[in-house]
């Protein structure tokens, strides 16, 4: 047996209200619920980070956390990161740097490397590794990930700034 709950979730700048099973967890409520698919889901037990969003700004794994607990909160998920139509400055450098390959890993790091670009505009190496440590990529090889985060970094210290936790324009 399970029960319903009413929801109100502003994501990307848009807000949903949505009635859901109290037992559905907030990355299975943005893929199924609200057609985002660019959250992926991959251990389903907070090891991969594949399944990454913001909430309230603040990066969390959302196979592990309930939609229901995340009534009134704004989320950003890796749709919300271009603005207009133009990539993210960390978008475009995982483009550029060569981050990704397959891409299953690749929204969870593009979230986590934006939320770190936020607070630090200029990371170390071995701050980029402490920050990403928590993803795994099984195709891409960690440097050109870190690589790409350089880029990015450089890119938005240069002024190609957008604030992926403040709500896009609807
Ligand atoms: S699917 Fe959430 S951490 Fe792997
Ligand atoms: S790009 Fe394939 S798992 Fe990371």
């Amino acid at each position: 047996m399970t029960t319903r709950h009413q929801i109100s979730v502003t994501v990307n700048g848009v807000n949903y209200q949505r009635e859901v099973d109290a037992r559905l967890t907030l990355a299975d409520f943005v893929r199924h619920d609200l057609s985002l698919g660019g959250t992926h889901v991959g251990c389903e037990h907070g090891v991969c980070g594949a399944c990454t969003i913001l909430v309230n700004g603040a990066s969390m794994r959302s196979c592990l956390m309930l939609a229901v607990q995340a009534d009134g909160a704004e989320l950003t998920t890796v749709e919300g990161l271009s603005r207009n139509g133009e990539l993210h400055p960390v978008q475009q450098a995982f483009i550029d740097r060569h981050g990704l390959q397959c891409g299953f890993c690749t929204p969870g790091f593009l979230i986590s490397t934006a939320e770190l670009l936020q607070g630090n505009p200029n990371p170390s190496d071995d701050e980029i590794a402490d920050a990403l440590g928590g993803h795994l990529c099984r195709c891409t090889g960690y440097q050109s990930i870190l690589e790409s985060v350089q880029l990015a970094a450089q890119m938005m210290r240069e002024g190609t700034i957008v604030d992926a936790a403040s709500p896009a324009e609807a």
